[in-house]
């Protein structure tokens, strides 16, 4: 498995097209977190767009010609005819900020501005992210324009509710730079997955002791959170049933908040019914209190009786009878013996794949961006990885999913 840096968007090129909104003073942060992903940016700017944000800045951070004008005395680039140029290379078109009266004008199939004759030209995506006034993103006349460019395929991301520059508050904000990116992303990856149901367990479970105190791990959810976004990237319909964690899921998936492993495994169950694949990269309690103790246990004078522990569900056990056609796939963490406890726990738990994770050492297991550890398949495979991005390691668990579906 390789350890080159996770580059979705490497060798595409994105066209992105910025009309004259407020929001258009995002865009360089647009071109920056799509840039960041591995993408070439060229930028189409109309001329009202260019009064918020100057070609300069533009060019400075995408290092390309910027392209302002429908018929450029001189052209910028041979003699190519622009608008037909920048639709065929493009691998995404992107509209952000779209206004209203853009919005109006591609509803119409009008195609009197480089930005407008693109979008009529390309054979590729189109994303669209309208931001404007309240008002004006509720008006009839603006509802009606996006049904119309949704129906003939276009895809839109909805714009945010907050405080708007016009001092308003309400829907019209452009969603951030990284939201933005991440749809790009979506929208030009293979759909490898589509059709597909994953429930995904991720994170610690924290048992509570007494309205205080709990007892929990050392798990951030960061691995099942790189399985959640890969497994939606690639089309598949994905349901997260999470411990407490302090991080974000990727916003297509379905999140359901569980509290303790009885609660996790509860969840489990529901969830079950019509899934395909169950990926448990949750890090389940062990043990939990023998009692939950409603009144806070006061603090005394002298050592502490022992605090008593039964052991928690296990929920892969428990669940294993209703296996049937579904690929399981657990999680094992370890710190010694890794491949005989991994493979011990594959039998046992009936799993069809399992990730053996290293804990307890520097780039790898709970918290780190990276992970080593092998790779273990029901058919004998094995696949070691080292220092590996947890989102290369999500997509190659998908991979295998997928090849031994
Ligand atoms: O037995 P161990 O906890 O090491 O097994 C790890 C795998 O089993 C993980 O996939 C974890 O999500 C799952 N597990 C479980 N129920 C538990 C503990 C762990 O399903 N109570």
């Amino acid at each position: 498995m390789g350890d080159a840096p996770y580059a979705p968007l490497a060798g595409r090129t994105i066209v992105l097209c910025i009309t004259g909104g407020i929001a258009a003073y995002k865009a360089p942060l647009i071109v920056r977190s799509l840039a960041s992903r591995g993408a070439h940016v060229d930028c189409i700017l109309t001329e009202a767009a260019a009064q918020f944000v100057t070609p300069l800045s533009l060019q400075s951070l995408t290092g390309r010609p910027i392209y302002t004008r429908m018929f450029p005395v001189e052209h910028q680039r041979s003699y190519e005819i622009e608008h037909i140029s920048l639709a065929d290379k493009a691998d995404l078109v992107l509209v952000a900020p779209a206004t209203a009266n853009c919005l109006a004008r591609l509803a119409h199939g009008m195609a009197d501005d480089l930005v407008t004759a693109t979008v009529l030209a390309t054979k590729a995506p189109v994303l669209l992210c309208p931001s404007m006034n309240v008002n004006m993103y509720e008006h009839p006349a603006t509802r009606a324009n996006l049904a119309t460019l949704r129906n003939r395929g276009l895809e839109i991301l909805e714009p945010e509710q907050g405080f708007l520059a016009c001092g308003w508050e309400g829907k019209g904000r452009l969603p951030e730079p990284e939201r933005i990116a991440a749809e790009v992303v979506r929208l030009t990856s293979p759909q490898d997955l589509a059709g597909l149901k994953i429930l995904i367990t991720c994170g610690p479970t924290c048992e509570d002791i007494d309205p205080v105190r709990f007892i929990t791990n050392r798990s951030t959810g960061k691995m099942g959170a790189a399985l959640v976004e890969a497994a939606c990237l690639r089309g598949a319909e994905v349901t997260v049933i999470s411990g407490p964690v302090a991080l974000k899921y990727a916003p297509w998936a379905r999140v359901v908040d569980v509290r303790s492993a009885s609660e996790m495994l509860a969840a489990v169950k529901e969830g079950l019914d019509g899934v395909d694949v169950l990926i448990m990269a949750a890090a389940v309690a062990d043990y939990v209190p023998k009692e939950y103790q409603r009144r806070k246990i006061k603090k005394g004078r002298s050592e502490m009786s022992a605090l008593e522990l039964r052991p928690s569900p296990d929920i892969l056990a428990t669940i294993k009878p209703l296996k049937d056609k579904r690929f399981f796939v657990g999680f094992a963490a370890e710190t010694d013996d890794l491949k005989e406890n991994a493979l011990e726990k594959m039998k046992r738990k009936g799993l069809d794949m399992i990730v053996a994770n290293r804990v307890g050492e520097e780039g790898s297991g709970f918290a780190s961006a990276t992970n080593s550890g092998i790779l273990l398949s029901a058919d004998g495979t094995q696949e070691v990885f080292e220092h590996v991005e947890k989102t290369m390691l999500a997509h190659t668990i998908l991979d295998k999913i997928r090849g031994a579906w």
